[in-house]
């Protein structure tokens, strides 16, 4: 269960957000959670978590792993505020910031490389969906970008579907949808790494995931956890999400 503040809180926010989150998700062991915070709230996310079950993520990295690069941050820089994650190739950085198939695997191979587990995000526009084009779109993401990996490499990756209609929007995909999509993508997995690695690489679901819907997405076996944004920069919103089964 992974939460995805985007450009929300700082470092003091951060620290309260876990002052109330730790003590409600003490008793979840049945999964794992994880906490991506801006950049500059990684330190703070990472002394909150401390001795607890919960993981700590960034957002994106740069995939060199130093040099001059203004602005950017490196996986090695990441890994050394101890997150373990690293969200990337999310809509909103292929929407805004230019990332295609191709930056996506060569971020996703830096992630690895520094130790990090990458979070990589697929997932289609509305027009794409509206024109039929959902499982085009997806296998196409899926051969240029994840399909690039080696087995051992794609062994240690999350996927992250987020259809891009569906984030923020308050519009959550269907059960049925999402398990759809889900199977397109462990079908072109299956493809390429064989019916072992497809079938256990965990994918998340993405996209105005609540409190009061996680259950039915969560009921779906081809959903193995979510990727939410809103609803987990509230810590009891998002504990309620974490503590689903109960
Ligand atoms: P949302 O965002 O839950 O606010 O729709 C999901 C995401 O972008 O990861």
């Amino acid at each position: 269960m992974a939460g995805n503040w985007k450009m929300y809180k700082t470092p003091a926010e951060t620290s309260a957000f876990f002052e109330v989150f730790r003590p409600l998700v003490a008793g979840a062991a049945h999964c794992e959670i994880v906490i991506c915070p801006p950049f500059p709230d990684l330190a703070a996310a990472v002394e909150s978590a401390r001795e607890t079950r919960i993981l700590v993520g960034a957002q994106n990295l740069y995939w060199a792993k130093e040099g001059a690069f203004t602005g950017e941050v490196s996986g090695p820089m990441i890994r050394a505020t101890g997150a373990t994650h690293v969200i990337i190739g999310h809509s909103e950085r292929r929407q805004y910031f230019g990332e295609t198939d191709e930056s996506v695997l060569k971020k996703t191979v830096a992630a690895l490389d520094a130790g990090l587990t990458p979070i990589v995000c697929v997932g289609e526009r509305l027009e794409h969906r509206e024109a039929g084009q959902t499982e085009a779109v997806l296998c196409e993401q899926c051969s240029n970008g994840i399909a690039g990996l080696d087995a051992a490499q794609f062994a240690k990756i999350v996927i992250a579907y987020e259809p891009v209609w569906a984030i923020g929007t308050g519009k959550t995909a269907t059960p049925e949808i999402a398990a759809e999509a889900h199977a397109v993508i462990r079908r072109e997995m299956r493809a390429r790494f064989g019916s072992d690695a497809a079938g256990s690489v965990r994918i998340l679901y993405g996209g105005s995931v609540k409190p009061d819907n996680v259950k039915s997405l969560m009921a779906q076996s081809e959903i193995d956890g979510v990727l939410v944004g809103g609803a987990s920069l509230d810590p009891v919103s998002f504990a309620k999400i974490v503590n689903f089964p109960s």
